[in-house]
């Protein structure tokens, strides 16, 4: 058991929580009565408590299973509606849609606090989780002497934002494994290897929330629960956010970056950092957005902004289906995926049964089977897969709301088949 520090109070305490945010409470402009409004969901076009109906909402070829879907987002009708109303503003008269920018990524931070919990000044829009990872990272003010604390498990984005991090501040990086066996991995062992690695010289834990190498979800909450409150904790959130049915300020966490398109099947080409407070960070990028809060830390140039508008779109069709409604469906058919797998002689799951310790992703190895080929053999049956980015690779799927209990059936057919 844990004890819970003022960490979580703080999170957990946080409705509505502008007042507890320090420094970011100059961002609270509302949009413009000028903003065009973007499509939201019909609900006459479909039925967010009908899962054929919401997985009719996606563009992706219906006779295939996607269990790649949340790898890079297909996109919606909705969303693709939002983006092509966008697009032709901007088409018709660039400057005169350009006038009201700063209110559309207003309505986007709005959409992300209502989905996503705490307070809009608390989200900068980025365009992919390793904008914001390298935004944490070359953000943050260490010196020599310094310890990070890390894992052996992160992606490169984070692994080489941290190398990044160590060649210009002199701090050192310290990698802990949280695991021998993922399958194996529990809440209070990834914990105590985690917190074992952190000494009175640790500054910051840079950790990622769900492993896309083995599936494995990191018990952030646990973790920050037991840090040191003067301990910056960043996480890159990407495949918890939208798979895990928790507040981000009760998370626990200081930083957290994610793509929007990913999971949460929102426009290629979008993110978000979540700050608790914006302080320690530096920005990298310089912004267009104002020089405050989540504006400062908002990367400027200009954009594909049809696609950045369009996220707040993408936060509303998840909240009209409900956030935890799409989280069981989710963890629902991973867990009948793993049940199906584990039975398969041959197979072996990596990914823990636990759904404490992991979420959408579901990771198998086939021994004598490379995952390029595996991969082959299930599009061969109707089936689309992945296959981890790292050097010891896996076989990869994602089952999702783009997906439906009898695909699951017919992966875990499919896997009979060839294994
Ligand atoms: C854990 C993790 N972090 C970050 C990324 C990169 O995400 P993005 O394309 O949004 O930068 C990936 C994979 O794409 C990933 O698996």
């Amino acid at each position: 058991m844990h004890t819970p520090t003022r960490r979580l109070f703080l999170g957990a305490g946080l409705a509505g929580g502008a007042a507890l945010v320090a420094g970011c409470s100059d961002d609270t402009s509302s949009p413009g009565s000028d903003a065009p409004a973007s499509s939201a969901p019909d609900p006459g076009a479909w039925d967010p408590q009908d899962w054929d109906s919401v997985r009719s909402q996606f563009l992706l070829d219906p006779d295939l299973a996607q269990f790649a879907a949340f790898v890079l987002s297909p996109h919606t009708r909705l969303l693709e509606a939002a983006i092509a109303d966008h697009r032709a503003r901007l088409g018709r008269d660039t400057e005169d849609a350009l006038l009201v920018r700063e209110s559309h990524e207003e309505s986007v931070r709005q959409a992300a606090a209502a989905f996503a919990g705490g307070d809009p000044s608390q989200y900068a829009l980025t365009d992919s989780t390793t904008m914001g990872i390298a935004m944490m990272y070359g953000g943050l003010t260490l010196r020599t002497g310094d310890e990070v604390v890390t894992t052996t498990h992160d992606f490169f984005s984070t692994e080489d934002s941290l190398r990044l991090l160590e060649l210009r501040s002199g701090a050192k990086i310290k990698r802990v494994s949280l695991y021998d066996e993922p399958a194996a991995a529990t809440v209070d062992d990834m914990v105590k290897r985690l917190l074992d690695a952190v000494t009175p010289k640790t500054r910051v834990v840079a950790l990622t929330w769900v492993h896309s190498g083995t599936g494995v979800r990191v018990p952030v909450q646990e973790i920050a629960a037991e840090l040191r409150d003067d301990v910056i904790l960043c996480v890159d959130g990407v495949h918890g956010f939208a798979t895990v049915d928790v507040d981000l300020p009760d998370l626990g966490c200081d930083f957290l970056a994610t793509g929007t398109h990913k999971w949460l099947f929102g426009p290629r080409g979008t993110g978000i950092l979540w700050g608790r407070d914006w302080e320690p960070l530096t920005e990298l990028i310089p912004t267009f957005s104002g020089p405050k809060g989540p504006r400062r830390l908002t990367p400027g140039g200009y954009h594909a902004f049809e696609h950045q508008w369009a996220m707040k779109d993408a936060f509303e069709f998840q909240q009209s289906v409900g956030r935890a409604r799409v989280v069981d469906r989710t963890v629902e058919q991973a867990t009948q995926l793993k049940d199906g797998l584990a039975a398969i002689d041959g197979l072996t799951l990596i990914t823990p049964t636990d759904p404490a310790v992991s979420a959408g992703i579901v990771c198998v190895d086939i021994p004598g089977v490379l995952p390029g080929n595996g991969i082959e053999e299930l599009r061969s049956r109707g089936v689309v897969a992945s296959a981890t980015p790292y050097e010891t690779s896996y076989l990869r799927l994602g089952p999702s709301i783009a997906t439906s209990p009898d695909q699951v059936d017919q992966a875990i057919e499919a896997l009979t088949e060839f294994v």
